[in-house]
């Protein structure tokens, strides 16, 4: 296990071609364990782009990507499991495998946990992805919603395996929420935000909506065109004007009627 301070998961001056064109560029920051980071930007930013880069599945053309002081260029495939789980944007499966049996395959880089452990990470995450009742439904037989929350609670398997054999764990979700519905998007963000503090997760999530970023997340990086634009706390990431530069879409900013450290946003007719 590393030092606190090697407990980063980081970029410097990342550049990042597809085909001729540039998708990321020359982005530099760096995400620590106990903080939840959304990423936000129009269709076609690069954010997908960048997750696939921090999950060693797409090659970069300049700059540097390292986790916990490392180098991702030296870790396979196997060693970068055993310290990220990823949720891609589109998992397509298409296995005659039952929810339990997708959700338990999240441990699969860790073959040494006890099964009682691994038992309980799938009971707690089923749970957390409110799929207790549908552990033995078939996949193929689910709703879009529920498969999407399928594939969250075999992340979140595979993160609390890390966080159990590693002390933290980092985690990369691409728009985790877009099919579920506003109790399950809620009830994600709360378990989301619980765990990232309760088992040292440190997580990126690509996320569209901007009320949920802005209630749940600690640290907004807001990307244009392949670059970060702006990367500070969602009350000073979110204004008016920085949304209008991102998006090319007037919004407006109120403070949040509940939350008084918060805000809200809202859109024209
Ligand atoms: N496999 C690919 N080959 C060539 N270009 C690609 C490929 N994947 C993405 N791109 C291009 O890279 C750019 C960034 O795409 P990316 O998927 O990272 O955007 P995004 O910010 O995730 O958008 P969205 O909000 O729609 O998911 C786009 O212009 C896209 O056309
Ligand atoms: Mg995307």
């Amino acid at each position: 296990m590393g030092t606190h301070s090697n407990k980063r998961f980081s970029t410097i001056n990342l550049y990042v071609n597809r085909g001729s064109r540039s998708v990321v560029n020359n982005l530099s920051f760096q995400i620590e364990i106990g903080t939840l980071v959304g990423v936000l930007g129009a269709n076609g930013a690069g954010k997908s782009t960048l997750l696939s880069v921090l999950a060693g599945e797409c090659s970069v053309n300049s700059g540097s990507v390292c986790i916990n002081g490392v180098s991702l260029s030296t870790l396979t495939a196997l060693e970068q499991a055993q310290l990220r789980a990823v949720l891609p944007q589109h998992s397509s499966l298409s296995f005659n495998l039952s929810v339990i049996e997708i959700v338990t395959m999240g441990a699969y880089s860790y073959p040494e946990a006890q099964p009682q452990l691994l038992n309980r990470w799938v009971v707690e995450s089923l749970h957390d992805t409110d799929l207790s009742h549908l552990t033995d439904v078939n996949y193929t037989e689910l709703s879009g919603g529920q498969q999407q929350r399928v594939h969250l609670a075999r992340v979140l398997v595979q993160s609390r395996a890390i966080a159990h054999f590693h002390g933290h764990a980092w985690i990369l979700l691409d728009e985790p929420t877009s099919s579920l519905d506003p109790r399950h998007q809620q009830l994600l963000f709360q378990k989301i935000h619980a765990l990232t503090r309760a088992e040292n997760f440190g997580v990126m999530v690509v996320m569209h909506d901007l009320n949920l970023a802005a209630l749940w997340c600690d640290r907004l990086m807001l990307m244009k065109e392949g670059a970060l634009i702006f990367d500070d706390c969602p009350a000073n990431t979110l204004t008016s004007n920085n949304l209008l530069e991102c998006f090319d879409n007037p919004m407006h900013v109120f403070p949040h009627p509940i939350y008084s450290d918060k805000v809200c946003v809202v859109a024209h007719k």
